[in-house]
């Protein structure tokens, strides 16, 4: 079996370039299906998820390539609307097509995503959003098919504010008739980017940033050119690395405004910061301090999605932390290898005690998906010794290049 083999416990000096943001490139893949014509593609993240989009793509027909560092995708012949089975098992953000593909075919087939190691990741409030345009939803053995011939705009309130029924409903609503106004909207940056994305193709969105959208359908769509922005959750990542494994490090392309919430932790942590433009520079000369409590909230909150990479950093550090995650169900799976690794966790329901101790040390460590293993390889950065971390093809689902980026700021790690 593949795994990374790390030599740990020695600070962190040089730099890092923030790749571009998986959860911002992957709705905006699916909205390249609802214009008849060309998408250019820049600072598109080379992840294992783009890959499977990329695929699902030129399965419905569209002919996509990679033309130096950009991506250029011609939708103008869609002659499919069913997602394969195979890819919607292996992604479950595929049903982030269900907009896309009900604006532009009036209808599709999806595999039911089903839940993951993290949750059971429901999508009640994808489907129940969608049926206000008009649609209708049936089971197939092949899966879910949705069926909307005239997609009306409509007054829409989410009962939470779900990143992807939010980018379903903007998906669908570009083409329906007439105006959609959607409150209690998700308010992370990559919905906004979605919508600046759509803006650029002529699509007239208003109220990104805020939980009220308003959304002008039936607008003629055209040929664009986007730049995705910086991974906010990658540079969190390397940041809480820095802080946990001591050192300097320099963080380039770095969405700083988007990262609020997880710079106060780390100055509460006592990680010293300055930012420069979109360079943010790290460092951080003793024990890390603990956080108090922290609870992981829809943005501008923590992201839960660097709630375990955060977990692992205070695992070494001084003093007992509070971590509850509000977002996911089942968000503590790598507590058991950071207790083998002599951390001293305690896991009560949506809660986590870490009581930080000295050190960390190395030991053989398993990824059972993207966050979570991005934050075991922290933890076997930190620890003393040699760790080694199995199944880490999970993490290149979001990160690029985990070994290029650790060995620039002087890791020892291997793949084996
Ligand atoms: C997006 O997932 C991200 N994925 C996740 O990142 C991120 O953790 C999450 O938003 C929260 O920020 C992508 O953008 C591809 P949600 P999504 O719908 O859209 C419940 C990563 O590591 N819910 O906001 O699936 C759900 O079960 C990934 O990059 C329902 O109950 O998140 C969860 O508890 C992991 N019914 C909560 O809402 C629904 O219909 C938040 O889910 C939909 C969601």
């Amino acid at each position: 079996m593949e795994y990374l083999e790390i030599k740990g416990g020695s600070p962190l000096c040089g730099e890092i370039r923030i790749q571009g943001s998986k959860n911002a490139a992957l709705p905006i893949l699916s909205a390249a299906v609802l214009h008849r014509g060309i998408t250019v593609l820049r600072n598109c993240p080379k992840i294992i998820d783009v890959t499977y989009m990329l695929e699902i793509l030129r399965d419905f027909g569209c002919h996509v390539d990679w033309e130096g560092e950009d991506l250029v995708i011609d939708a103008s012949s869609l002659s499919s609307c069913q997602v394969a089975e195979c890819y919607g098992r292996q992604m479950r953000s595929s049903i982030m097509l269900l907009g896309s593909l009900l604006g532009r075919m009036k209808s599709a087939v999806v595999s039911y995503p089903g839940g993951c190691v993290i949750g059971a990741r429901p999508i009640d409030i994808h489907l129940g959003a969608l049926k206000q345009f008009g649609a209708v939803f049936t089971e197939e053995p092949a899966g879910l098919r949705a069926v909307c011939q005239k997609p009306k705009g409509a007054r829409i309130c989410l009962p939470f504010p779900s990143v992807g029924a939010t980018e379903n409903v903007i998906l669908l609503a570009v083409l329906a008739e007439g105006t959609t106004i959607l409150e209690n909207a998700a308010r992370e940056p990559e919905i906004g980017e979605l919508c600046r994305f759509l803006n650029s193709m002529g699509a007239e969105i208003q109220g990104m940033g805020t939980s009220c959208l308003v959304i002008e359908g039936g607008r003629q769509l055209h040929d664009t050119e986007f730049t995705i922005m910086p991974d906010r959750i990658v540079a969190g990542t390397y940041l809480l690395m820095t802080a946990a494994a001591g050192g300097r490090v320099c963080l380039r392309d770095v969405p700083v405004e988007q990262l609020g919430s997880v710079l106060d932790a780390a100055s509460e942590m006592g990680v010293c910061q300055r930012a420069r433009g979109r360079d943010l520079e790290v460092w951080s000369t003793g024990r890390l301090k603990a956080v108090g409590e922290l609870s992981t909230r829809p943005y501008p909150g923590f992201p839960t999605d660097l709630q375990s990479p955060l977990l692992a950093a205070l695992a070494s550090a001084e003093g007992t932390s509070v971590v509850k995650e509000t977002i996911f169900e089942a968000r503590f799976k790598i507590v058991e290898d950071l207790q083998r690794m002599g951390a001293c966790i305690r896991v009560e329901g949506q809660s986590a005690a870490v009581e930080g101790v000295k050190y960390l040390h190395g030991e053989e460590l398993t990824a059972r998906e993207l966050r979570g293993g991005a934050a075991l390889v922290l933890a076997a950065v930190t620890a003393q010794g040699t760790s080694r971390v199995l199944q880490y093809h999970y993490i290149a689902r979001g990160y690029e290049n985990i070994i290029r980026d650790l060995q620039s700021v002087g890791v020892v790690v291997q793949s084996r």
